[in-house]
């Protein structure tokens, strides 16, 4: 499936499911991703939580950063917020699963510009480094974001998508 089939696939399931967002966190996030989360709802958002359900300081980002990527990649939620201590973790892990566009966001511009130009699906936050306050004004900004779909941008996401070798889980 080329890129330009995958987002008209992908842009009718966020249709049907806007409302869906994805959250994972391992303990380095777990605090910011309790507060997101009541955010979200309290904003009218359906918050799937792919864990850690409780605090253990022992456990490991992709434990629960991969099942919501894949949840992701397969149309289950519209988008994905993945959180560790510094964000950087979940981004790796991330990005590992073909169809995932993840970043580590710290600033309101690339929020919206990674989706606008690059079609982000999963903004990573670093749970030890950037604020509740910031976060959810990146949050906001990053869901409130759609991509452009401009034929330059198509062009450059289907050159990584090749790099898949049409992996994706769609
Ligand atoms: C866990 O202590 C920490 O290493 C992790 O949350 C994250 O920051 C990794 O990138």
């Amino acid at each position: 499936m080329d890129y330009e089939q995958n987002i008209e696939n992908k842009s009718e399931r966020r249709a049907e499911k806007i409302m869906r967002i994805g959250v994972a966190a391992d303990h380095g996030g777990f605090e910011l991703k309790t507060l997101l989360t009541v955010a979200l709802k309290t904003a009218g958002y359906k918050v799937i939580d792919f864990g850690a359900k409780k605090l253990v300081k022992e456990d490991d980002y992709p434990d629960f950063v991969v099942p919501l990527a894949r949840a992701v990649t397969r149309g289950e939620v519209s988008r994905g917020l993945a959180i560790c201590g510094s964000g950087v973790g979940a981004c790796v892990a991330a990005n590992k699963i073909p169809g995932v566009r993840a970043a580590l966001i710290t600033d309101p511009f690339s929020a919206h510009q990674g989706v606008e130009d690059d079609d982000m699906n999963i903004m990573c936050l670093g749970g030890r480094v950037t604020g509740y306050a910031l976060s959810w004004d990146l949050v906001q900004t990053f869901l409130n974001a759609r991509f452009k779909s401009d034929e330059r941008f198509i062009r450059r996401l289907s050159k990584i998508s090749d790099l898949e070798g049409n992996k994706s889980e769609l």
